[in-house]
């Protein structure tokens, strides 16, 4: 169909073995809490996540002061009010709308979609036979393939091709040739402290990263388990081949 064509990029985290860059999460994380927050949602993970094994390693006091620069809604109280406190770890990240109508209002009526499972809701597969192999070789990193793509997928519109109003061309957008998105990230925007480029293409590969993990958290133990059920089934397929040569081995 219309769907742009998704460029594979070089993800630690791709195949059998892949991993996370702890160090490309943290940075991630950085661009998502400086750039993207202000507009997008992250309602299903929670500050002591961040600090769980297999994601980007803060540590424990880290996330608790992290945790603590956010003030989250709470009650009712006694008295039936609701209050506000400080964040603790346990809390989820605080949507930066009350809701989608009060989201709308805010962006020309387009609405900012909640980021918790977006590396997942747009791994996009081909249609019967195609996802067999899409799951089984590039569907996990379908998703950030293309968050990256659609973030510096932002272009001069060609020529004969109408932009409207509060829209912005965008060649790496599933829906379209426009959103109501406008470029979130430019060179030198966020500064990292690790001496990473500060490029727009960077800022893109952190935090499609970043989510890539916030809706896949698990990734690293479920290859490891993954792994080891392999190499029983391959012990244990031999072990049976073998049992089986020996109890056949006097019929003629
Ligand atoms: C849509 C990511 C920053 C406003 C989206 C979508 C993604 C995304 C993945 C959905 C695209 C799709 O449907 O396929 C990000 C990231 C950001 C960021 C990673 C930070 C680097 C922002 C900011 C704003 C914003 C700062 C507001 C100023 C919107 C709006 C839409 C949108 C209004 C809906 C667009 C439409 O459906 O036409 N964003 N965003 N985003 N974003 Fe962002």
């Amino acid at each position: 169909g219309d769907a742009p064509h998704v460029e594979k990029q070089p993800w630690s985290f791709a195949g059998p073995f892949g991993q996370f860059d702890k160090a490309q999460l943290q940075r991630g994380f950085q661009v998502y809490q400086e750039v993207c927050s202000s507009c997008h949602g992250l309602s299903l993970v929670a500050f002591r996540n961040l600090a769980e094994e297999g994601g980007p390693g803060f540590s424990v006091d880290e996330v608790k002061a992290l945790a603590a620069e956010y003030s989250i809604e709470d009650g009712p109280d006694d008295e039936g009010e609701m209050f506000e406190r400080d964040g603790k770890p346990f809390d989820k990240f605080p949507s930066p709308f009350a809701n989608e109508q009060a989201a709308r209002a805010s962006n020309n009526g387009a609405y900012p979609p909640d980021l918790s499972l977006m590396a997942k809701a747009r791994a996009v597969t081909r249609g019967f036979p195609w996802f067999v192999l899409d799951i089984a070789t590039q569907y996990q990193e379908n998703g950030p393939d293309y968050l990256y793509g659609l973030l510096t997928g932002y272009h001069e519109a060609p020529e004969g091709v109408e932009v409207p109003e509060g829209q912005y061309y965008n060649t790496g957008f599933i829906a379209g040739k426009t959103l109501a998105m406008a470029p979130p990230l430019s060179d030198e925007l966020v500064e990292y402290s690790d001496g990473s480029p500060m490029t727009t293409d960077q800022y893109a590969r952190d935090v499609s990263a970043f989510l890539m993990w916030a809706a896949e958290p698990h990734l690293e133990a479920r290859k490891r388990i993954g792994f080891g059920v392999m190499a029983f089934l391959i012990l244990f397929a031999s072990l049976l081949y073998f049992t089986k040569r020996k109890i056949w081995s006097n019929v003629d």
